[in-house]
């Protein structure tokens, strides 16, 4: 897995440090098998204001990689060590209610098939405005 880093967009304030910062990130995934090393000591920053682009194989561990950043897997079988701060917020230790506050907030994802990440009970504008409803009422 490869990361690269681009300026993007003015008027974003330089040098005020790592807005993501991951570190010695392993995480592991108890399954019926054996346990599957999904993510083998990865680490990056992500500065503000820019983008970042991380590049893989196929199964090289970018999906479980920004799970992880976003506490999405689940505890029962899944181990996380390592360090991810976002923000200045630790997030692995972090409790469920505190990373509803960061989740489609500081952080979100656009996950890959839109057709199984949208709900078709609800129109598009509904489920875009959630978040905003949500975290700014
Ligand atoms: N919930 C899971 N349980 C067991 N193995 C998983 C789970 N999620 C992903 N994996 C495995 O972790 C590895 C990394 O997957 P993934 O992050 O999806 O790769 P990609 O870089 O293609 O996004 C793969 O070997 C995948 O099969
Ligand atoms: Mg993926």
């Amino acid at each position: 897995m490869t990361t690269l880093t681009k300026e993007s967009g003015a008027g974003v304030p330089a040098d005020s440090g790592a807005f993501l910062s991951v570190r010695d990130l392993y995480v592991r995934f108890k399954t019926e098998d054996g346990v599957v090393k999904a993510v083998d000591g990865l680490s990056f920053d992500l500065e503000r204001g820019k983008t970042l682009g991380i590049v893989g194989e196929s199964g090289s561990g970018k999906s479980v990689t920004n799970l992880t950043v976003l506490g999405l897997h689940n505890p029962m079988f899944t181990t996380i060590e390592g360090e991810i701060v976002l923000d200045g917020q630790e997030l692995i230790t972090a409790r469920e209610s505190e990373l509803e506050k960061v989740r489609g907030n500081k952080a979100a994802m656009i996950f890959q098939d839109p057709l199984t990440a949208l709900s078709p009970y609800y129109t598009v504008g509904r489920q875009i405005a959630e978040p905003f409803m949500k975290h700014t009422g």
